[in-house]
């Protein structure tokens, strides 16, 4: 197995130095050889290795994050390196429009199905988490609980933009990590819920996140238990405390160079308190069960 650069091993005097001067602080590595793996297979795919998703997928994500940690380098925007993550997975934009509950796409079909159900079945206040963010929601949820209703669509390149504006705007602003970490959580979240790409909007947004949480300085990666499914049910809280726990594993990846979710009891997140709900009201409407649809 390749070994993560040297780089990483700088003396104790010089992390000291760099604690003082976020700007010095020492690069993060510039190849996504090795573990790094674990940041497109999820944690919960760990004990299936490397090619849990086939072998086309595993080599297209090391190329696209290695594309992705350059392009940080270059300190090329998110919107820039949004684009450019769509041309790296063979997705460009086909659609005017979006939105997750106005689009016949299949993408997000499972959620949108499950939609009524979780509306019915789980109290308001953990419906509206599941839309809320800390910036512009795209969708209104004021409108709940009857429908989300912004729409009837969503055009597409108006409505991203408002959100990245939304996003950087809010940015601009905050100063504790926690808060730039709920932000992204929420951009995250805008993103899943526009489903911009008609495919690997998922992966797409995985990307994204590395790229971010470069760019902001706030971690050099982050593997997180799991990449996607999550994501609508989970409020921007569980989010981002999901994507903390996923910076110290990347860490603990770089520091080992083993996947550390291999052998992990994952004991930081007990199932939501509306699991049993969840599930049911994914099993009565989704299309494939029981095929990568936990909502843990
Ligand atoms: C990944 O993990 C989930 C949940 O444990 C499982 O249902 C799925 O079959 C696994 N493998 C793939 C390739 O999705």
């Amino acid at each position: 197995m390749q070994r993560w650069p040297i780089l990483f091993m700088v003396p104790a005097q010089a992390l000291l130095f760099h604690q003082v001067d976020q700007s010095q602080a020492p690069a993060c590595p510039m190849d996504s050889a090795g573990p790094s793996w674990g940041i497109w297979i999820d944690g919960k795919n760990a004990s299936e290795g490397e090619q849990a998703y086939g072998a086309a997928y595993s080599k297209l994500m090391r190329r696209a994050l290695l594309e992705v940690y350059r392009m940080q380098q270059k300190h090329v925007s998110t919107e820039v390196a949004a684009m450019r993550v769509q041309h790296l997975l063979h997705m460009p934009f086909l659609d005017k429009f979006g939105g997750l509950f106005d689009t016949k796409k299949a993408p997000g079909r499972n959620f949108r199905r499950a939609f009524e159900c979780i509306q019915r079945e789980v109290p308001q206040q953990f419906v509206t988490s599941m839309l809320q963010t800390d910036i512009d929601d795209v969708y209104d949820v004021t409108c709940l609980p009857s429908k989300p209703c912004r729409s009837p669509l969503l055009p597409l390149r108006h409505t991203l933009e408002q959100v990245f504006k939304s996003y950087h705007s809010k940015m601009a602003k905050a100063k504790l990590e926690d808060e730039k970490l709920r932000l992204l959580a929420s951009l995250l979240k805008n993103l899943a819920l526009l489903h911009p790409l008609p495919d690997r909007n998922g992966r797409s947004r995985l990307l994204l996140l590395q790229f971010e949480l470069r760019r902001l300085g706030l971690a050099c990666g982050t593997m997180l238990f799991n990449n996607n499914n999550n994501i609508y049910v989970d409020s921007v809280s569980v989010l981002a405390a999901k994507i903390k726990e996923g910076i110290a594993m990347y860490n603990r990846a770089v520091s080992t160079g083993v996947n550390p979710w291999l052998g992990s009891q994952r004991q930081t997140f007990p199932s939501s308190p509306y699991a049993k709900e969840l599930s049911r009201c994914y099993e009565g409407h989704s299309a494939n069960r029981g095929h990568g649809l936990s909502i843990e």
